[in-house]
Protein backbone atom coordinates (compact mmCIF):
# COMPACT_ATOMS: atom_id res chain seq x y z
CA UNK A 1 0.00 0.00 0.00
CA UNK A 2 1.32 3.77 -1.13
CA UNK A 3 1.88 5.99 1.68
CA UNK A 4 0.45 9.36 0.96
CA UNK A 5 2.31 12.19 0.68
CA UNK A 6 2.44 15.31 2.14
CA UNK A 7 3.88 19.01 1.70
CA UNK A 8 5.89 20.24 3.84
CA UNK A 9 7.51 23.20 4.60
CA UNK A 10 10.25 24.47 6.72
CA UNK A 11 13.46 26.32 7.12
CA UNK A 12 17.16 24.54 7.02
CA UNK A 13 20.25 26.45 7.76
CA UNK A 14 18.16 29.71 6.52
CA UNK A 15 16.92 28.49 3.35
CA UNK A 16 13.46 27.74 2.54
CA UNK A 17 12.61 24.10 1.99
CA UNK A 18 9.67 22.34 0.70
CA UNK A 19 9.33 18.00 0.72
CA UNK A 20 6.55 16.23 -0.78
CA UNK A 21 6.89 13.10 1.75
CA UNK A 22 4.69 10.64 4.23
CA UNK A 23 4.04 12.91 7.26
CA UNK A 24 5.12 10.18 9.12
CA UNK A 25 8.41 10.29 8.10
CA UNK A 26 11.72 11.09 10.64
CA UNK A 27 12.88 14.11 10.07
CA UNK A 28 16.55 12.39 9.72
CA UNK A 29 15.38 10.75 6.92
CA UNK A 30 14.23 13.72 4.93
CA UNK A 31 17.18 15.70 5.80
CA UNK A 32 19.47 12.76 4.68
CA UNK A 33 17.32 11.36 2.14
CA UNK A 34 15.43 14.33 0.75
CA UNK A 35 17.81 17.33 1.40
CA UNK A 36 21.06 14.98 0.76
CA UNK A 37 22.23 16.67 4.00
CA UNK A 38 23.78 13.70 5.35
CA UNK A 39 26.00 15.48 8.12
CA UNK A 40 23.00 14.37 10.57
CA UNK A 41 23.89 11.02 11.55
CA UNK A 42 21.92 7.56 12.45
CA UNK A 43 23.20 5.92 15.98
CA UNK A 44 20.63 4.41 17.90
CA UNK A 45 17.29 5.34 15.94
CA UNK A 46 15.79 5.32 19.11
CA UNK A 47 16.43 8.24 20.94
CA UNK A 48 19.20 6.85 23.02
CA UNK A 49 22.50 8.42 21.48
CA UNK A 50 22.21 11.58 20.55
CA UNK A 51 23.96 11.68 16.32
CA UNK A 52 20.85 12.82 14.93
CA UNK A 53 20.70 16.18 17.17
CA UNK A 54 19.82 19.31 15.24
CA UNK A 55 17.99 22.57 16.69
CA UNK A 56 14.53 23.16 15.58
CA UNK A 57 12.80 26.08 16.81
CA UNK A 58 16.05 26.58 19.46
CA UNK A 59 15.75 23.54 21.15
CA UNK A 60 17.94 20.42 20.30
CA UNK A 61 15.83 17.47 19.30
CA UNK A 62 16.69 13.87 17.90
CA UNK A 63 15.70 13.98 14.74
CA UNK A 64 14.52 10.10 14.51
CA UNK A 65 12.04 10.58 17.03
CA UNK A 66 10.38 13.98 14.72
CA UNK A 67 7.86 13.09 12.25
CA UNK A 68 8.84 15.39 9.67
CA UNK A 69 4.73 16.66 9.61
CA UNK A 70 5.93 17.96 13.04
CA UNK A 71 8.49 20.69 11.24
CA UNK A 72 6.03 22.67 9.06
CA UNK A 73 6.98 25.91 9.26
CA UNK A 74 9.97 25.36 11.59
CA UNK A 75 13.52 26.91 11.77
CA UNK A 76 16.19 24.04 11.77
CA UNK A 77 19.54 24.03 11.74
CA UNK A 78 21.61 20.83 11.22
CA UNK A 79 25.68 20.45 11.58
CA UNK A 80 26.20 21.88 7.97
CA UNK A 81 24.82 25.42 8.53
CA UNK A 82 28.03 25.88 11.51
CA UNK A 83 30.73 26.62 8.58
CA UNK A 84 30.33 29.84 7.29
CA UNK A 85 31.66 30.89 3.96
CA UNK A 86 33.99 28.15 4.29
CA UNK A 87 35.45 29.23 7.64
CA UNK A 88 34.50 26.62 10.35
CA UNK A 89 32.42 27.61 13.32
CA UNK A 90 34.46 28.24 16.55
CA UNK A 91 33.36 24.71 18.09
CA UNK A 92 34.17 22.48 14.85
CA UNK A 93 37.90 24.17 15.13
CA UNK A 94 38.02 23.66 18.93
CA UNK A 95 37.31 19.93 18.02
CA UNK A 96 39.44 19.24 15.53
CA UNK A 97 42.29 21.27 17.44
CA UNK A 98 41.35 19.28 20.89
CA UNK A 99 41.06 15.37 19.18
CA UNK A 100 37.02 15.46 19.61
CA UNK A 101 36.22 13.57 16.99
CA UNK A 102 37.34 9.95 16.24
CA UNK A 103 35.29 8.08 14.13
CA UNK A 104 32.83 11.36 13.80
CA UNK A 105 29.57 9.02 13.91
CA UNK A 106 28.60 11.05 17.20
CA UNK A 107 30.30 14.78 15.97
CA UNK A 108 27.82 16.10 14.34
CA UNK A 109 25.20 15.76 17.19
CA UNK A 110 27.69 16.86 19.66
CA UNK A 111 28.36 20.11 17.66
CA UNK A 112 24.77 20.89 17.77
CA UNK A 113 24.19 20.18 21.89
CA UNK A 114 27.12 22.15 22.16
CA UNK A 115 26.20 25.06 20.11
CA UNK A 116 22.82 24.90 21.55
CA UNK A 117 24.49 24.54 25.47
CA UNK A 118 26.78 27.21 24.41
CA UNK A 119 23.76 29.34 23.68
CA UNK A 120 21.77 29.26 26.56
CA UNK A 121 24.94 29.72 28.53
CA UNK A 122 28.18 31.15 27.00
CA UNK A 123 30.90 30.48 30.04
CA UNK A 124 29.50 26.77 30.96
CA UNK A 125 31.71 25.21 34.32
CA UNK A 126 32.88 21.52 33.40
CA UNK A 127 29.86 20.00 35.32
CA UNK A 128 27.51 21.94 33.45
CA UNK A 129 29.06 20.65 30.29
CA UNK A 130 28.65 17.25 30.99
CA UNK A 131 24.73 18.05 32.15
CA UNK A 132 24.69 19.77 28.64
CA UNK A 133 26.05 16.90 26.32
CA UNK A 134 24.47 14.39 28.61
CA UNK A 135 21.88 13.13 25.82
CA UNK A 136 24.87 12.55 23.66
CA UNK A 137 27.02 9.21 23.83
CA UNK A 138 30.04 8.82 22.38
CA UNK A 139 32.10 5.47 21.98
CA UNK A 140 35.43 6.29 20.90
CA UNK A 141 36.51 9.85 22.86
CA UNK A 142 36.35 9.35 26.68
CA UNK A 143 34.62 12.45 26.74
CA UNK A 144 36.81 13.92 28.14
CA UNK A 145 38.62 15.81 24.47
CA UNK A 146 35.16 16.28 23.62
CA UNK A 147 34.43 18.56 27.12
CA UNK A 148 38.09 20.22 26.32
CA UNK A 149 37.05 21.22 22.97
CA UNK A 150 33.81 23.24 24.29
CA UNK A 151 35.50 25.07 26.95
CA UNK A 152 38.20 26.26 24.62
CA UNK A 153 35.35 27.39 21.97
CA UNK A 154 33.83 28.72 25.19
CA UNK A 155 36.82 30.66 25.45
CA UNK A 156 37.01 31.44 22.13
CA UNK A 157 33.56 33.02 22.37
CA UNK A 158 34.31 34.88 26.05
CA UNK A 159 37.12 36.89 23.24
CA UNK A 160 34.93 36.63 20.42
CA UNK A 161 30.92 36.46 21.22
CA UNK A 162 30.02 36.54 17.66
CA UNK A 163 32.07 34.65 16.63
CA UNK A 164 30.93 31.49 18.66
CA UNK A 165 27.48 32.43 19.80
CA UNK A 166 25.77 34.11 16.74
CA UNK A 167 26.23 31.38 14.56
S1 LIG B 1 19.84 8.13 16.25
FE1 LIG B 1 18.52 9.55 17.16
S2 LIG B 1 18.97 9.48 19.26
FE2 LIG B 1 20.22 7.91 18.40
S1 LIG C 1 33.90 9.89 17.83
FE1 LIG C 1 33.16 7.86 17.49
S2 LIG C 1 31.32 7.77 18.60
FE2 LIG C 1 32.18 9.68 19.14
Amino acid sequence: MTVPSATIQFEVNGEDKTVCVPPMKRLLDVLREDLQLTGTKEGCGEGECGSCSVRMNGELVNSCLVPVMQAEAATIETVEGLAHEGVLHPLQQAFLQFGGAQCGICTPGMLMAAKHLLAHNPQPSMAEIREGLAGNLCRCTGFIRIFESVVSAADAGSANPQETHAR
